[in-house]
């Protein structure tokens, strides 16, 4: 094709996508069902994973939840199952460590069957400036927030590409789109957790493999627990998020095919001024947001929330 030719199909596509986004604010995507898919969600053993496991647990589908914590994750079966889940299988496992990952994704090909929507929730965070942050504490971070879902991925995706159908779920976190003081080696996991899930979305429509999708979901503060005394210095502005209401919007984005999530919607603003605004500004933004402070009180999870 020539380049007229192709600035001119851009340009009519681009009419055509941006209606079809104008259209969408009155009339809402269909939900597609996920009766009788396989759901694997990792960090399934407390907050927002288990609050995804009873969404999908009243939903029909089939539930594979792993954690490190055995009791949590009993919790969360125990749970899913009064919520009426039909099958719900719980292994244990490390996320942090490769070999665990494969060894318990070939057990859960053998016993259960191909996953065909994968949940990469476990996450965990240091706490610590980046200067104190003990190299052990900043290699975890890395494995699990990150690493982890490289693997996951390998071991899953196969499947998804051979039926051309899946859903590939990341949580990340605003923290991956936008630097945070005394978050730095949280953040790098997330922006990597980000820029991997974004990637390999783009490698999937380039293969025509367009039956998988994917969802990155970017939310801030949650009251979990895992950012225990952290929160917002204007509330009304961007919000501490309640974990119901986060795992329920990413039930509905995974169900719509939405691609990103971004919590709460205010952070669209914050994040679109971020890449526009000359630095010294962007700076003064995020020190009026708290952006500065936010890690100061920070206490994160001292005992698990069941
Ligand atoms: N809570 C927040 O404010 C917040 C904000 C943005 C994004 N997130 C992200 O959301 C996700 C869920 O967070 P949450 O608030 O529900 O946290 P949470 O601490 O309640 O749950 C995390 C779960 O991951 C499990 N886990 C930790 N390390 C693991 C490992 N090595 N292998 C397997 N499982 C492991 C834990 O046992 C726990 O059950 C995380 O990825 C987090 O980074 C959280």
């Amino acid at each position: 094709m020539n380049f007229l030719l192709e600035t001119l199909q851009m340009l009519v596509l681009s009419i055509y996508y941006n209606l079809e986004v104008f259209v969408r604010l009155f009339i809402p995507a269909r939900k597609k069902s996920v009766s009788g898919e396989v759901v694997l969600i990792t960090g399934a053993g407390s907050g927002i994973g288990r609050l995804m496991a009873l969404e999908f647990a009243s939903l029909g589908a089939s539930l594979v939840l792993w954690d490190i914590g055995v009791e949590g994750n009993a919790e969360t079966a125990r749970l899913a199952t009064e919520k009426g889940a039909t099958t719900v299988h719980t292994y244990l496992c490390d996320c942090s460590n490769k070999a665990d990952v494969y060894r318990v994704a070939d057990q859960v090909k053998r016993e259960v069957g191909d996953v065909s929507i994968l949940i990469n929730n476990a996450g965990i965070v240091t706490g610590k400036k980046f200067i104190e942050a003990p190299d052990s504490l900043i290699e975890k971070t890395m494995e699990v927030n990150t690493m982890a879902h490289f693997w996951t991925y390998k071991a899953f995706l196969p499947a998804m590409m051979a039926n051309n159908h899946g859903h590939l779920v990341s949580i990340a976190s605003s923290a991956g789109m936008i630097g945070v003081n005394g978050l730095a080696d949280y953040c790098a996991s997330k922006f990597a957790a980000i820029g991997f899930a974004e990637s390999v979305a783009l490698e999937m429509l380039s293969l025509g493999k367009d039956g998988i999708k994917t969802t990155i979901v970017c939310p801030f503060f949650i009251n979990t627990g895992m950012f225990e005394g952290c929160g917002s210095k204007w509330p009304r502005l961007i919000p501490t998020l309640e974990p119901v209401y986060v795992a329920k919007k990413i039930i509905n984005a995974i169900r719509t095919d939405q691609v990103y999530l971004i919590l709460p919607r205010s952070l669209y603003v914050v994040l679109g001024l971020k890449n526009l605004l000359p630095v010294k500004l962007a700076v003064l933004l995020g020190v009026y947001l708290g952006a500065f402070n936010f890690m100061d009180a920070f206490k994160g999870r001292v005992k698990k929330t069941q």
